[in-house]
């Protein structure tokens, strides 16, 4: 499944969920068809993993809009990786939309990019940290000025290390943000086969991210350069305006 890959890992990006944050926009479209920049939202994911060597890609996303990802993304040929298509049929959550992974993984390691997230830098030296430690999680953290709209580690006293992760705290234990890519290994469905829904009805990425923590497979790095979401208008706006002044980058 795998063997056009330049790297052993496949790439998952989660495109679904209501973006009802962006209504409305995103009443008759998907959050991940807007514009950013010059492309589409979604352009970005894919061209960080195919920077990265990750040529083997699955998209998922909701039933309303499948049909508008095929017509604009197609087979992958243009963006040089091979795109497979998972329909997730109502979001339940980060972490149900990865589990519709699993055959598509075949075992494989991976690194799973939240589709409305928008890095300045590569993701290369993340896959290169997985390589070198497969049976771990490796997630990267990012200082933000708003840490309670994300999921927000809380370190260890005096030092850099994650101690738990916590969703979207009213009092953010620090100010890093677990941004939207993970690398993990295979066993990353039978944790997310342990989880229950959580306050807001969904399966989180989060929970999965503490279970790798509390068996001490969990590795987190801070990434260099911009980070932006684009999941509501101002963090829209921002990242339009990051990738604006960063435009000779993409
Ligand atoms: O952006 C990073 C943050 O993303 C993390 O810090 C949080 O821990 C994580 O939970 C997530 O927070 P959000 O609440 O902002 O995630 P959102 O619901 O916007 O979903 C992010 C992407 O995941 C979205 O662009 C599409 C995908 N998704 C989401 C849901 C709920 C799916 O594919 N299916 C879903 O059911």
């Amino acid at each position: 499944m795998n063997s056009d890959s330049a790297v052993n890992c496949i790439g998952i990006i989660l495109a679904g969920g209501t973006g009802s944050r962006l209504y409305p926009c995103t009443t008759v479209t998907n959050k991940h068809l807007l514009p950013i920049g010059e492309m589409p939202m979604i352009f970005y994911p894919i061209k960080k993993l195919v920077a990265a060597g990750i040529t083997d890609i699955l998209i998922v996303t909701g039933t309303e809009h499948m049909g508008d990802f095929i017509s604009l993304l197609g087979s992958g040929k243009d963006f040089g990786c091979a795109l497979t298509y998972r329909v997730q049929d109502e979001a339940g959550g980060i972490a149900q939309a990865l589990a519709l992974a699993e055959r598509f993984a075949g075992g494989q390691p991976m690194c799973v990019m939240l589709g409305d997230n928008i890095f300045e830098s590569s993701i290369a030296p993340l896959i290169e940290q997985f390589t070198r430690e497969p049976d771990s999680a490796h997630i990267l953290l990012k200082e933000v000025p708003d840490a309670e709209r994300f999921g927000v580690a809380e370190l260890e006293p005096g030092t850099m290390r994650v101690k738990h992760i916590i969703e979207k705290p009213e009092v953010p234990p620090s100010n890093y943000a677990v941004t939207g890519v993970y690398c993990y290994p295979p066993d990353v469905f039978s944790i997310i086969r342990t989880l229950t829904p959580s306050g807001r009805g969904e399966l989180e990425i989060t929970d999965v991210n503490n279970s790798y923590l509390e068996s001490g497979r969990l590795r987190a790095s801070i990434v260099d350069g911009y980070w932006s979401d684009a999941g509501t208008f101002p963090s829209l706006a921002r990242a339009n305006e990051l990738v604006r002044q960063s435009a000779p980058h993409y």
